[in-house]
């Protein structure tokens, strides 16, 4: 490989769509790749399929064709067009839990690889940034020495993705650490020029073997999972003790082998990450004869679950026992802020759950309605929280948007039935809606 400028990127979601925008951001020529035309249409435009903090900037700064733009960004649906156009192939397509099981589903990153090898007929490699169960990139990386012409010079190489969602660009363009798993020099020095700037600019780089880079990944989610699980144990004793959940994960964060973040209790974790990636780790740990070691990460998943009941018992409880035809407004549906990501979304989860034991919901959400109402049709869709509280008899807040924050307790005050707000979030100050006349409760701080 001469000059590795040349970058593709497949699948055009959350990772891809990004992680295109942000080669072409440091100088690369990229062709994306996506099987679902309306996706590629949409991009060409300069619009993301999906809401990220400066994403459409940076498409706008780079697509091609746009006025003003670089023009080093472009998009295709072929795969022939891709291997001619590109030296190094980053496969960024999603690897969701199958239906039913706890094992991800591989088909997408399968058919990616398939698909593209047998055009390879020149020195190349492949990058795989999709998080999968360990063993997969071994496995890949003979189909594509298999499957392309070029034969072992289509080398294959594993660089797990850290980015969250709300700070996709940030994340992506100044990564805390760059995983290169790879099985050879040149596979190394080829990811080190691709990703010379952020090295430069300290970015730490580090290189293991394929299994290692793809644990790192699986093993980053079950700890981020199980911090969050901890304090929402500990917000289960403090409910039963009469503590403060949030003034506790106050006081241990200050410890920095602890630290602070991720230790916000609440509803819990959701998204299209976090929950099926503990899933999946589980399944291939029982694949390799190694279910014991993660055992534990079916406690983590149970505690997660049970807040989301909390949540709908707290709001039972807080409606005198009975949520039959009673209004309750939610404070958000996205799986969390600055997002319109619902998968596996615990607000929305909550949402639903108290439609159907027979109160009327009506939700509201700055970015994430269209996706809400796409999963869940038969609750109700407001245009703005004051819209949704309207005569509510409960207000529940359960994705930390910025404007809930925000919100005047004494307006909102105005148009509800009942002044009673539930904090699923433990963002908003109970001090400030009480004196407003609010009956404030929230999980894990009965006193509080
Ligand atoms: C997560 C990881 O943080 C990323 O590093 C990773 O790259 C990504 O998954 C992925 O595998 O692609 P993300 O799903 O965007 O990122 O969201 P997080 O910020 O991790 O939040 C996950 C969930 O945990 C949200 O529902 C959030 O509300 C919840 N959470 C987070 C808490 O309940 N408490 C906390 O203290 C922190």
């Amino acid at each position: 490989m001469n000059s590795p400028t040349k970058i593709t990127v497949i699948g055009l979601g959350y990772l891809g769509a990004t992680h295109a925008a942000a080669m072409a951001e440091l100088g690369f020529d990229v062709l994306g790749l996506d099987i679902v035309p309306e996706k590629i249409q949409k991009l060409a435009r300069g619009h993301a399929p999906i809401y990220e903090p400066g994403l459409d900037e940076l498409l706008g700064r780079h697509v091609a064709g746009l006025p003003g733009s670089s023009g080093r960004l472009s998009f295709t649906t072929s795969f022939a067009d891709l291997a001619a156009f590109g030296d190094v192939h980053f496969v960024c397509v999603n690897t969701p839990q199958r239906p039913g099981e706890y094992a991800c589903d591989m088909s997408y990153v399968d058919a990616a690889v398939e698909a593209l090898a047998p055009h390879l007929d020149r020195p190349t490699l492949v990058v795989g940034k999709s998080t999968v169960p360990v063993g997969s990139a071994a496995r890949l990386a003979r189909r594509v020495a298999e499957l392309a012409p070029a034969g072992a010079e289509a080398e294959l190489a594993w660089n797990p993705e850290f980015l969250r969602e709300g700070f996709a660009v940030e994340d992506t363009l100044s990564p805390d650490r760059i995983v290169a798993g790879v099985t050879g020099e040149r596979a190394e020095a080829t990811l080190r020029e691709v990703y010379a700037t952020p090295i430069a600019a300290g970015t730490p780089f580090l290189v293991t073997d394929l299994p290692t880079a793809e644990l790192v990944k699986s093993a980053a989610n079950a700890f981020l999972s199980t911090k969050i699980s901890f304090i929402n144990a500990m917000a289960e004793i403090c409910e039963a003790a009469d503590g403060d959940v949030v003034r506790l994960a106050e006081a241990l964060g200050h410890d920095d082998r602890i630290g602070k973040k991720f230790l916000r209790a609440g509803i819990g974790f959701g998204g299209g990450c976090l929950p099926k990636d503990i899933r999946a780790l589980m399944a291939r740990a029982g694949e390799l004869g190694a279910a014991e070691a993660v055992s534990f990460l079916r406690e983590i998943d149970a505690i997660n679950m049970r807040r989301r009941a909390a949540m709908v018992e707290l709001t039972r409880e807080s409606l005198g026992g009975s949520l039959l035809g009673k209004r309750v407004a939610v404070l958000g549906a996205a799986f969390k802020p600055d997002s319109d990501d619902v998968r596996d979304s615990p607000a929305l989860n909550i949402a639903g759950q108290l439609h159907l034991q027979g109160a009327q919901v009506t939700v509201y959400d700055p970015k994430a309605v269209e996706n809400a109402r796409r999963v869940f049709p038969t609750l109700a869709y407001a245009s703005s929280a004051v819209e949704a509280a309207q005569s509510a008899d409960a207000v529940l807040h359960l994705t930390e948007w910025r404007e809930f924050r925000e919100i005047d307790p004494a307006a909102m005050g105005e148009v509800v039935g009942e002044r009673r707000i539930l904090d699923g979030r433990n963002t908003l100050d109970p001090e400030l809606w009480r004196k407003s006349g609010w009956t404030y409760r929230a999980l894990g701080r009965p006193t509080a």
